[in-house]
């Protein structure tokens, strides 16, 4: 099969590419477009390390292909922050020390835009409900638990952050 043109925007920025029909969305982020902080683990959609927004819903970027996502907005954890200042996601993340290696923590963070964009205000049990798809294996669940109540705080209607998620 012939290659197939894809006109993407990712972060805001439109790309004019050429792919591969059985390249994964994953390979074009990591690959093709150098944008790393997506995360390439499981590679069978079941560990969430992979987690992008397309038209801002969560989907595994290893078992999406790059043309599938043509005409369409993407989110990478690489288009959260604004300049120096972290996205509110983020700056929970690391204040309640939601990450050890790291790996599985860009999937996480997406994945809790996603959700708070849904359920602003979510309870604990739709958090694990919601983010049961993410796996991290070596820092526990408590402390990412906090950190997206925290978020969910931060960024509800009212609150004095006045960033969307
Ligand atoms: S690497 Fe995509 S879900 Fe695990
Ligand atoms: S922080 Fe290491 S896998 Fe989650």
């Amino acid at each position: 099969m012939s290659d197939v043109a894809v006109a993407v925007t990712v972060n805001g920025e439109r790309h004019e590419l050429t792919v591969p029909p059985w390249e994964t969305l994953l390979e074009c982020l990591r690959d093709r477009l150098g944008l790393l902080g997506t995360k390439k683990s499981c590679d069978v959609q079941v560990c969430g390390a992979c987690t992008v927004l397309l038209d801002e819903e969560p989907v595994s970027a290893c078992t999406l292909l790059a043309f599938e996502a043509r005409g369409r907005r993407l989110r990478t954890i690489e288009g959260l922050a604004e300049g120096d200042d972290l996205h509110p996601v983020q700056e929970a993340f690391v204040e309640h020390g939601a990450l050890q290696c790291g790996f599985c923590t860009p999937g996480m963070i997406m994945a809790t835009v996603a959700l708070l964009q849904e359920n602003p205000t979510p309870t604990p049990d739709e958090v694990k409900h919601y983010m049961r798809g993410n796996i991290c294996r070596c820092t526990g669940y408590k402390s990412i638990l906090e950190a997206i109540l925290a978020a969910s705080r931060r960024l509800a209607p009212g609150a004095e952050t006045g960033r969307g998620a």
